[in-house]
């Protein structure tokens, strides 16, 4: 039924590999812009660029495109879903107005106030001057200091007190980008908890929520270093249970879809939402309009039934009468491997060796993230290079063939966490031990 369809992914990072590599699976002819060394193995990679609005739409329409899927959300904020549908092309993704949620934390706050969802306490600011004199007035205290708009996980300061908040606002002040955008500040009240990700499909209506996973966004282990756009994931994370799930659809994804729709600002695509899970219950950490970078990887090897038709059925606004996804029973690990000098500048085009071996580890696929094909070999082409994806009847049996998989790759300067996963494997510990009855656990 679907083997004739051809779909387009946008992008060129993991996520789009995983996205491309199933949607093959489902039995699409895919072609991606403009990919990586991996999805030419799964796909046809054209050479357009992400942000080439215009030349994707000539693109999906030279090549008779049934349906394309966006990876980034530069692409989102930027409007490619409203230029698509201006030229009547079908895609998935929110329109730009509605990739605000993502793409300025004031209007996600907005929405959030107005669908009573529980996130930080906050207070926005027009300038940097305004966000420093709440500061100097008021007590002493851990918070959070954000720039509105697109950073690139560079705008937000996580600040222990005053001081530090002060010079985070300072920083933004001296920050060429962010004044010359002239854009807002929010200060707002620093949650204490586990950070887990909720993805859920919505066709702005119909909500199919995807099951909890957790990202690890700093650079090292132990969750030290700098922040990161991802260096690992794992799904499904035991922080989450059956019934933590339905609460968080009912009271975060469910209202806040719903205050778009009444907000006359409609969702359609994936909406992300990172949680933090206080004591007072989970709160949005902030929302993204798209999937997560390594969460797709591992949530895509732990699909079983169509991706395909949850993106169709989405683009026609009939999620509802689409069956409920299957995940298989296993777990899913995916390990970022990253280039020497990461989250700092990179060095480019270093050769990659291994990838064949790793591939034949058992229940691993091994996803592109920054690589590209140079006279057939594969280099590395960026800061996170390889996001290396296990199953395993456990989590600890996946994190296991994970990393025997990642052993067998390498490059000068490559490296990766050693970690990912064990913030689960402690909690499934901690959980086994209360069901036995073990007090002293
Ligand atoms: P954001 O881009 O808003 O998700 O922020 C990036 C990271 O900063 C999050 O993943 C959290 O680790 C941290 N963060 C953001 N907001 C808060 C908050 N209100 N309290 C504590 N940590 C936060
Ligand atoms: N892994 C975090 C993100 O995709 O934003």
């Amino acid at each position: 039924m679907t083997a004739s369809r051809r779909v387009l992914v946008v992008g060129g990072g993991g996520r789009e590999h995983a996205l491309a590599w199933k949607l093959a699976r489902d039995g699409a002819e895919v072609i991606v812009a403009p990919g990586n060394a991996g999805t030419a193995a799964v796909g046809e990679n054209v050479a357009v660029a992400a942000a080439d609005v215009a030349g994707l739409v000539a693109l999906a329409r030279d090549r008779a495109v049934d349906l394309t899927v966006v990876g980034p959300e530069a692409a989102l904020v930027a409007g490619i879903v409203d230029a698509f549908r201006a030229a009547g092309l079908r895609i998935f993704g929110p329109t730009a107005e509605a990739a605000r949620i993502e793409g300025s934390k004031i209007f996600c706050k907005q929405i959030l106030h107005r669908g009573d969802v529980p996130t930080a306490m906050f207070r926005d600011f027009r300038s940097v001057s305004q966000a420093r004199e709440y500061l100097e007035a008021r007590e002493d205290m851990p918070v959070v200091v954000k720039a509105d708009g697109l950073a690139a996980g560079k705008g937000v300061f996580v600040c222990a007190d005053r001081a530090e908040a002060i010079a985070a606002v300072n920083t933004l002040g001296a920050d060429p980008q962010f004044t010359a955008a002239a854009r807002g500040v929010l200060v707002e009240e620093r949650l204490d908890g586990v950070e887990v990700s909720v993805l859920a499909i919505t066709d702005g209506r119909t909500i199919v929520t995807l099951p909890p996973l957790q990202d690890h966004k700093a650079a090292h282990d132990g969750d030290a270093g700098p922040n990161t756009g991802g260096m690992g994931a794992y799904c499904p994370t035991p922080f989450v249970d059956a019934d933590m799930l339905a609460d968080i659809e009912a009271r975060i994804l469910v209202p806040t879809v719903h205050a778009m729709r009444r907000s006359k600002v409609p969702f359609h695509g994936v909406l992300y939402a990172g949680l933090m899970l206080t004591a007072q219950g989970p709160k949005v950490l902030e929302f993204n309009a798209r999937f997560g970078d390594p969460e797709c990887e591992a949530l895509m090897v732990r699909l079983d039934s169509s991706l395909l038709e949850l993106l169709d059925a989405t683009v026609d606004k009939r999620l509802e009468t689409v069956a409920d996804p299957v995940w298989r029973d296993e777990s899913s690990v995916t390990v970022v491997m990253a280039a020497e000098g990461y989250p700092g500048p990179v060095d480019r085009g270093r050769p990659i060796t291994g990838l064949d071996a790793a591939a034949r580890v058992p229940d691993v696929q091994v996803f592109h993230a920054a690589t590209r094909l140079d006279g057939g070999r594969v280099v590395a082409d960026g800061g996170r290079v390889l996001a290396v994806t296990a199953l395993g009847s456990t989590l600890a049996r996946a994190k296991l063939q994970a990393y025997t998989a990642v052993k067998e790759i390498r490059w000068p300067g490559a490296w990766c966490r050693k970690d990912i996963a064990d913030k689960g494997l402690r909690r499934a510990h901690e959980l086994l031990a209360v069901e036995a009855g073990d007090a002293t656990a």
